[in-house]
């Protein structure tokens, strides 16, 4: 009976993998070789020998390996909690609590604090954790398209008579589309139409605002922000994330939250690894100015030759393509370069605005740049290549 079960199961499982690879929507694990335009390690800090001695420091110090559980059983480390606090001081908050992931920071984030009678603001382009999180706590949602503010202003307007809780819920840098929220005019909404704000600094931590201290910090709103979420697996060259807030907010989560509460907490070396990379990304002002350097130019140069970069204006540079077979032949095209690059397809995006997603870092050179350059523009030609290009006009 529970073979037959199994077989049923398993049947089902292979009709969807069969339809994702109808859609040319199929993912499959493969390992990023050649100039990497994929990864998140925007400061180039993953493999910096100063990170690994800071690591290998902590370890012979006497940092555990394992934390050996939860935080609030045997898990909670001294080196956590110090981190936190200096994380916090970082951001400008007041307080900041540790998750295992940028994904389970944003579920518990979110999960815990919206009550189903609340009503939540969501940007369209919001990534799936932030989405996941806000379904599970079941909260009534808006959509608004991405960054439209008059469609979200009149949204809040109409929801002037409902006595409810409300929240903003927005990226600071949006990682698929490598565009700003402006968080100065998000914060006046907010303000005026009495919610709460929630920004992902995902994007941005270690690469955006003073010293790498995020949008929030460079707009100067953090005090019209109830939590902001900044992982640690980007420019941090670690893993996991921190949010950010208020005392109450921390204390909140560590008793509500529920990614937080059931689930092993990192090893304390790692809280050294974040420790060692945060100081790193601070004093990083240099690798910042060429990351961006280098972004523009390539940007410019795209944009020369007619591909559309949508709104991009950061280290994250999209190039659009539309389907899904468009984005997979390039990606292709790219990856026979000597280039590592993803299509990104639906559901990660929207249906129909499926790209290449290039991810800067600070460690690539100029010919590299050149040879992306080349490498697309060539793509564009090669009868057997995609038809990459699009008219200059729907650029921009
Ligand atoms: C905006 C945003 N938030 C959260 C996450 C999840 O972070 P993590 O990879 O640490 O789980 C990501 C990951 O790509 C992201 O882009």
């Amino acid at each position: 009976m529970s073979e037959s079960a199994t077989r049923s199961a398993l049947a089902r499982l292979a009709a969807d993998l069969e339809q994702l690879e109808s859609q040319s929507q199929l993912r499959s694990l493969d390992h990023a070789e050649g100039v990497n335009l994929c990864s998140n390690d925007y400061l180039a800090l993953s493999r910096d020998p100063r990170l690994k001695a800071a690591v290998v420091e902590a370890l012979q110090g006497g940092a555990a390996l394992a934390s050996t559980g939860s935080r609030l059983l045997s898990g909670n480390d001294p080196a956590w909690e110090s981190l936190e606090e200096e994380f916090a001081a970082f951001v400008g908050a007041r307080g900041a609590l540790f998750f295992s992931s940028g994904y389970a920071a944003n579920l518990g984030l979110l999960s815990a604090l919206l009550r189903p009678e609340d009503l939540v603001f969501s940007d369209s382009a919001n990534h799936a954790s932030l989405i996941d999180g806000i379904r599970l706590s079941r909260a009534r949602k808006v959509v608004f398209p991405h960054l439209d503010l008059n469609f979200l202003e009149d949204r809040l307007a109409d929801s002037r008579r409902e006595h409810c809780e409300k929240f903003i819920v927005v990226e600071s840098l949006f990682s698929m589309e490598g565009d700003r929220a402006s968080l100065a005019e998000i914060a006046a909404l907010a303000e005026k139409y009495g919610a709460a704000l929630i920004v992902d600094e995902a994007h941005a931590t270690g690469v955006l605002g003073p010293q790498g201290r995020g949008l929030v910090a460079e707009a100067g709103v953090r005090e019209a922000v109830l939590a902001s979420v900044h992982t640690c697996g980007k420019a941090l060259a670690s893993a996991g994330a921190f949010v950010a807030g208020s005392d109450i907010l921390k204390r909140f989560l560590v008793n509500r939250a529920r990614t937080f509460i059931f689930s092993t907490s990192p090893p304390p070396y790692m809280a050294h690894q974040i420790r060692a990379a945060l100081r790193l990304a601070r004093q990083a002002d240099d690798r910042r100015a060429r990351l961006f350097s280098l972004a523009d130019a390539l940007r410019a140069r795209l944009k020369e030759l007619g591909f559309d970069t949508g709104r991009s204006n950061s280290q994250i540079i999209p190039v659009m393509l539309g389907s899904n077979d468009s984005a997979l032949r390039a990606a292709e095209a790219l990856r026979r370069a000597g280039f590592a690059i993803r299509a990104i397809r639906p559901p990660t995006v929207a249906p129909g605005t499926a790209r290449l997603r290039i991810s800067f870092n600070a460690g690539l050179s100029e010919t590299d740049c050149e040879r992306l350059i080349q490498a697309l523009a060539g793509a564009t030609i090669s009868p057997h290549a995609p038809a990459l290009r699009v008219s200059a006009q729907s650029s921009g």
